[in-house]
């Protein structure tokens, strides 16, 4: 398959597609994107136009149908990730799909099955994973840098909905406001769960954690009105891996920072690692290190290897990370699939997580996993 031009369809031609899927594919000569489709026609016909995609369309369907595309990316809003996503794997398409697949992981489970009966390959939005830092510590990591990993901390916050006049859209307004639905776990929580998993070289045996509302009345975007919105604006839990390692994680909509707001810490026998993906003063992500007989943290440059092609440490986040996301994705896809990280599986791992964490919650105690399937 190496020598072939992978042909994408995207569905969604909001925010997110147009800052970073959309940028990403257009990045790299082995694809070419033939389709964008939104249900909103106009924006269909916009990204068209911007970004040079020859066929607008208003009918995901009909595009996850066509027998001429080897890729479906779904970019739309949560709740129907899950039904493109799998209705393009019946398709036979190889599948990048944004964070959750859903809400449910034993349904990310059943999609991560159906792609591997049909020999597809998959990708979630996990966007840190990619970034050249959090990639540069895992190659360390890999090497012996770390030695036994003892203890994981992660954090996914930033101050984007201190201010509740700001329209989220990670809620449901028909939930019952008197019972805490779980938001900032799930929207922000994924992706340091999914890098812990990966740094650590282990899922979450058991969990335990709590969360809390802080701001009870905000902007909702699906509605434009202020609303009673119980959601977890912070959570943090701890847990302990299946390897013996330990690990903290907390995330937020209301800790002032800025996007991205990672950072994920990693102890081992033999060093220590932080990567912070913090943009202050115009460089998004710094990775510094430890060891026993050097205590004191030293800044390393990432090397250039971990940069997609033309990037570089001043560059947007959400176009660096996405770029090596997309870079990696094509690769595996051309190079035969034996490779294929941060898949459903990864996606339904960490969703357990959330699962775990939600319970725990709810019935104040440890909760051990794999959860019942
Ligand atoms: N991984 C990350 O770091 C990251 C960052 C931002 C957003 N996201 C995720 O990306 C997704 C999209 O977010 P966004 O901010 O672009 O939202 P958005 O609302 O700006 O865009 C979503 C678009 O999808 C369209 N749409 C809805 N249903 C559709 C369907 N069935 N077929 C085709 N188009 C459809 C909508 O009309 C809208 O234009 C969300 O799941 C969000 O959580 C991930």
């Amino acid at each position: 398959m190496a020598d072939r031009t992978l042909r994408v369809g995207v569905l969604g031609a909001g925010t997110w597609a147009r800052g970073a899927h959309i940028p990403g594919w257009l990045r790299d000569p082995r694809c070419k994107v033939v389709a964008v489709c939104d249900v909103d026609p106009a924006k269909a016909r916009d990204a068209a136009r911007h970004f040079d995609i020859p066929e607008p369309a208003d009918d995901w369907k009909a595009v996850v149908s066509r027998p001429d595309l080897d890729v479906i990316d779904v970019v739309t809003p949560s709740h129907t990730h899950h039904e493109l996503a799998v209705a393009a794997l019946e398709a036979g398409k190889h599948v990048l799909c944004e964070k959750p697949v859903a809400y449910d992981f034993r349904d990310t489970w059943r999609a991560a099955a159906l792609a591997r009966r049909k020999g597809l390959l998959t990708k979630l939005g996990f966007t840190f994973r990619y970034s050249p830092g959090v990639g540069y510590a895992k190659s360390l990591i890999d090497e012996g840098f770390v030695g036994t990993p003892f203890v994981f901390n992660g954090y996914e916050q930033n101050s984007q909905w201190l201010d509740p006049q700001t329209p989220l859209r990670q809620v449901d307004p028909a939930a019952d406001p008197s019972v805490l639905q779980v938001s900032s776990l799930e929207g922000y929580g994924a992706p340091i769960i999914d890098i812990g998993h990966w740094w650590v070289g282990a899922a979450y045996a058991r969990v335990v954690g709590t969360m809390r509302n802080f701001i009870p009345d905000r902007m909702v975007r699906a509605t434009g009105r202020m609303m009673r919105m119980n959601i977890d604006d912070g959570t943090v839990f701890i847990g302990e891996y299946a390897n013996g390692a330990i690990g903290s994680i907390q995330t937020s909509y209301v800790t002032i920072g800025n996007y991205p707001g990672i950072e994920a810490r990693i102890y081992g026998s033999r060093g220590a690692i932080i990567c912070r993906l913090v943009e202050e003063g115009g460089v998004a992500e710094t990775i510094r290190v430890a060891t026993p007989s050097q205590v004191e943290f030293t800044s390393l440059e990432i090397p250039q290897r971990f940069y997609p092609a033309g990037g570089h440490p001043r560059e947007s986040w959400r176009s660096l990370f996405y770029a090596n996301l997309i870079k990696d994705f094509i690769g595996e896809i051309l190079d035969g699939g034996d490779r294929n990280q941060g898949n459903f599986e990864d996606g339904a791992r960490v969703q357990e997580v959330i699962n775990a964490v939600e319970r725990s919650f709810r019935e104040r105690r440890w909760v051990d996993l794999p959860l019942e399937r």
